[in-house]
């Protein structure tokens, strides 16, 4: 296993664990304040994070920096790291999630994750506001994604994801390599909860699509949204 670590912006940067024996790619979402704070978005594995910290640290990122950790549900891959965050880093540590997913991070790492309401808009820094969508059953009961007002991009978790590693952010249409991955892994459990999450993340203008497995999205945004809606789930 591999990781590798990506500026996809001055501020944001992706690092991407690659599994070969799934074929598919574990990514997580830096974003840096002028301050050099840092905020997470999935936080890998656990057994990943020295990985993450050597990445991180080898572009000049210091974990010891993280301050905010977003967690999109209650799975290893979202949220594994959490306790080593919480060794790691200087700071007084922010845990934001889905109520029931912060009742579950609570119970078993004994921390005080804070739950964010269904839309609600948190400042995490000037010209970062994020924006918390619930997305009940896509693919978790505790399910959200996270909106960054100011650059337009939708950290979308498990939706919208590829097979293969990531490669930056593909302006080509990756409708197939999206279906393909939806009807393989078999991972989402309800249509009418995938298009009430649809509809949710249509009310806001993207431009940039990052999801948590896969590469990154731009262009044919709506095209994606209007296919997963229509798509047949027999
Ligand atoms: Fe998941
Ligand atoms: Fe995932």
């Amino acid at each position: 296993m591999l990781s590798k670590i990506y500026t996809i912006k001055e501020n944001l940067y992706v690092n991407s664990l690659y599994i070969d024996k799934l074929g598919l790619s574990f990514n997580q979402f830096i974003v840096v304040s002028k301050d050099k704070n840092i905020t997470i978005i999935e936080t890998g594995f656990r057994k990943n994070f020295n990985e993450l910290c050597k990445n991180m640290t080898f572009i000049g990122l210091l974990p010891e920096n993280i301050e905010n950790i977003i967690v999109p549900h209650f799975e290893a891959d979202e949220m594994g790291a959490v306790p080593e965050i919480l060794k790691v880093s200087n700071k007084k540590v922010n845990i934001y999630a889905h109520p029931i997913c912060t009742f579950g991070l609570n119970d078993i790492f004994n921390t005080k994750a804070k739950p964010v309401k269904d839309n609600e808009i948190i400042s995490i820094f000037e010209g970062c506001s994020l924006k918390f969508i619930h997305t009940k059953h896509v693919h978790q009961w505790d399910s959200l994604v996270v909106y960054w007002v100011e650059q337009k991009i939708l950290f979308s978790s498990d939706l919208f994801i590829q097979g293969g590693e990531f490669t930056g952010i593909n302006t080509n249409n990756c409708i197939s390599e999206i279906v393909d991955s939806i009807k393989k892994d078999d991972y989402l459990p309800s249509h009418t909860h995938l298009v009430n999450a649809l509809n949710k993340i249509n009310e806001n203008e993207i431009e940039i699509i990052l999801p948590m497995h896969g590469s990154g999205l731009s262009d044919n945004i709506d095209f994606y949204i209007d296919s997963l809606k229509n798509l047949n789930f027999e």
